[in-house]
């Protein structure tokens, strides 16, 4: 069932554990992460960058798809839709189209307009039913061609931030999207700590989740993270299989090219990764 996020992420903090957000590009990765909630019992969320959202023909269709899954294939979890480092514009955009939940971005204007912007958006999403994600202190790393430094967040913004409404907080503590280069000082949980703090029962939310040791995964949950998102790594393990299935050259015997056969290596990678996350993170069994 397609719901907001904010239920599925109280009980998570409340457990102690958090509910992964996937990043999805088509429709094999969309089957592939929903049949693994399924069969896992696991909430899950699925993440839409702009970037993929206008990829796939936009954000009608991915609603429509993603409704449309759920009921053909009975998907008996809670299933967010949410819009990843969403501009203020496709913020609005996407709650129009029928996303359960968004993100707002507005780490890269001062606080005052964030603030400014979060605020609004904050009404207009739960007038609609519809959860949001805020974030303060920018992730490092490229992603969707956008590339940001890394900070660590300041814990009294994050309270600012946290105290409008919003139903998640995206703090920076050293964490990138994509893959962590061999010089990187790790996550400052001290600073994860101070924010917990002063947010008190607010989830909070872990970007950057390829690459992150499993001791600072556990880590970050018991000090309150209770959403983490993973892109890169479904994409590294989808790239491998169907490599490796493209070099066997299996796909151009026979019957010759069949898309069918050519993404399955990559859609049964995608299960793989997504199961190993939630039993990291400790979201089965928890639907
Ligand atoms: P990775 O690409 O590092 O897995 O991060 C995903 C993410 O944070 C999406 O917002």
């Amino acid at each position: 069932m397609l719901v907001s996020a904010t239920e599925m992420l109280n009980k998570a903090k409340a457990g102690k554990y958090a509910v992964g957000q996937f990043n999805i590009n088509n429709l094999e990765w969309t089957k592939a992460v929903l049949i693994t909630a399924k069969e896992n019992k696991s909430p899950v969320i699925l993440g839409v960058s702009e970037g993929a959202g206008k990829y796939m023909g936009g954000y009608d269709t991915i609603v429509g798809m993603v409704k449309g899954l759920i009921k053909d294939l009975d998907i008996d979890v809670p299933v967010a839709l949410h819009l990843d480092h969403g501009s203020y514009e496709h913020a609005k955009l996407c709650i129009e189209a029928g996303f359960s939940s968004v993100m707002f971005d507005g780490s890269h204007y001062s606080i005052e307009e964030n603030i400014a912007k979060t605020t609004e958006l904050v009404a207009y999403a739960h007038s609609k039913g519809v959860s949001i994600e805020a974030e303060v202190g920018s992730i490092g790393g490229e992603e969707d061609g956008v590339v940001g430094k890394g900070e660590v967040a300041d814990a009294k913004e994050c309270k600012m931030i946290a105290d409008l409404g919003v139903d998640m907080l995206a703090a920076g503590i050293g964490n990138i999207h994509g893959k962590y280069p061999d010089n990187w000082t790790g996550l400052d949980f001290k600073a994860l700590d101070e924010i917990q703090k002063l947010t008190g029962t607010l989830p909070l939310v872990l970007h950057g989740g390829t690459g992150i040791s499993e001791a600072m995964i556990k880590e970050s949950i018991s000090l309150g993270v209770s959403k983490i998102n993973v892109n890169t790594e479904c994409q590294l393990t989808f790239a491998a299989a169907t490599r490796k299935y493209i070099e066997e050259g299996k796909d151009l015997s026979g019957k010759g090219f069949d898309p069918r056969k050519l993404l399955a290596p990559g859609y049964e990678a995608i299960k793989n990764t997504v199961k190993e996350k939630m039993d990291l993170f400790g979201s089965i069994g928890k639907a």
